[in-house]
């Protein structure tokens, strides 16, 4: 096997702070392939600054494509594949789940379907050195009251939305396939994560670039659902220890500690902004909350006991909720142009310009 890893899904906001930190952060040799369907919420411009970086390589294409996944493995012999590929939204998942069958389950399960195949053709060290890692989210474990303890490993699977379900699907296949085939992988389930490339139809981006265009910005219900919180690059950095170092076959909850209710994050964002970038009127940002129909079927409390990964593996978050909100608020005001980008929808364009589909 070469020193190379697959990662899918890495044009999107979490897969692309992965690979930037990746190719950053390495001191070894390391290159990545990047297979990505560029759907709406792949963005090849979170990837700009590794244009002409040798250690990059970028392939337009759908994790479900079976054909062009074994091509891919054959071609650049991957001593492991990190898979963030996926319909991610769970508003879009309630509209139109059926993408998220599609690429969340079906794609998944081609994924696995090659892998098996690329691996099991591997000499024994490959195959005992290779590593499938699979990035879920806390949302399959479904909804906590106030005083639930938090979500630990052994939590029965609750899904509550068409996202979660296909999530959690897809969590089970993967682990199936270790049991029934002795595929050495390795699972994560995050909690929500935050910081830069992070598309604004989440509730962070969306806030500070509402906020920043004069806009409502809207709290679903009364405000007091709680997520736990974790800056994407602590994220990047756990899935990087869980690749070296997890038990395979096992699963790593990976939190930040800072389970906030929404009304609070937003008003948090206001404050900052109010600070960084005050209205011209000298009003508060936050006069722009309001309170809109909420989410059929909201999650009211999701929160991370990260016990496991701390303990067995030694990583904690670098970042707390002040520090890592800060710098995202920070990292919006100075990248306007990423975002007007997406609204006007011009990052399309750019991609159609610069990419030819491969496969
Ligand atoms: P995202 O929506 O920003 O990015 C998803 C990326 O996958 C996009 O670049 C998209 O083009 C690509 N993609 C979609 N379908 C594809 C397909 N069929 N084949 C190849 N590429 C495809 O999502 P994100 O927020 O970066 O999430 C990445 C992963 O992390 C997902 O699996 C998600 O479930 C998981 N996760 C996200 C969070 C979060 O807070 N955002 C938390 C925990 C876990
Ligand atoms: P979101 O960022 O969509 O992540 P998830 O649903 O995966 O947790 O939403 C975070 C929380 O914010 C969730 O409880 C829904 C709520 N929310 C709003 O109140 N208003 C909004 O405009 C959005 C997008 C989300």
């Amino acid at each position: 096997m070469d020193n190379t890893i697959l990662v899918t899904g890495g044009a999107g906001f979490i897969g692309s702070n992965f690979v930037l930190d990746w190719l950053a952060l390495d001191q070894g040799s390391d290159s990545i392939i990047n297979l990505d369907k560029l759907t709406y919420a792949g963005n090849l411009q979170n990837l700009a600054s590794l244009e002409g970086n040798p250690r990059h390589i970028f392939v337009r294409g759908d994790i479900g494509d079976a054909a062009l996944v074994a091509k891919l493995l054959t071609e650049h012999q991957p001593r492991a594949i990190v898979n963030f590929a996926a319909e991610s939204h769970v508003d879009r998942s309630i509209h139109g789940p059926a993408e998220f069958i599609e690429t969340n389950i079906v794609g998944t399960f081609q994924l696995l379907e090659a892998t098996r195949s690329y691996w099991n053709g591997l000499n024994e060290e490959s195959k005992g050195a290779f590593r499938f890692l699979h990035v879920s989210t806390d949302e399959v474990y479904g909804s906590l009251s106030p005083t639930d303890p938090a979500f630990t490993e052994t939590k029965q699977y609750e899904p509550n939305s068409p996202y979660s379900a296909s999530k959690a699907a897809s969590d089970h296949l993967v682990r199936a396939y270790h049991h029934t085939y002795g595929l050495p992988v390795l699972t994560t389930n995050c909690s929500n994560n935050y910081g830069p490339y992070h598309f604004p139809e989440k509730l962070i981006p969306l806030v500070i670039h509402n906020a920043l265009a004069g806009k409502p910005l809207p709290i679903y219900g009364d405000g007091q659902q709680v997520r736990d919180w974790l800056y994407v690059k602590d994220h990047a950095s756990a899935i990087r220890r869980v690749l070296e170092s997890g038990k395979v076959g096992e699963a790593y909850n990976v939190g930040g500690w800072n389970e906030k209710p929404n009304l609070d994050v937003v008003h948090t964002l206001c404050a900052i902004l109010d600070e960084l970038s005050p209205r011209s009127d000298g009003k508060s940002y936050a006069e722009q909350i309001t309170y809109v129909t909420d989410r059929p079927g909201h999650d009211r409390r999701y929160a991370i006991d990260a016990t496991k990964i701390n303990r067995d593996l030694g990583w904690k978050p670098a970042e707390t909720f002040e520090t890592g909100i800060r710098k995202t608020v920070q990292w919006y005001l100075d990248n306007q142009e990423w975002v007007q980008n997406i609204a006007s929808g011009a990052y399309k364009d750019w991609v159609d310009k610069h990419y030819e589909k491969v496969g």
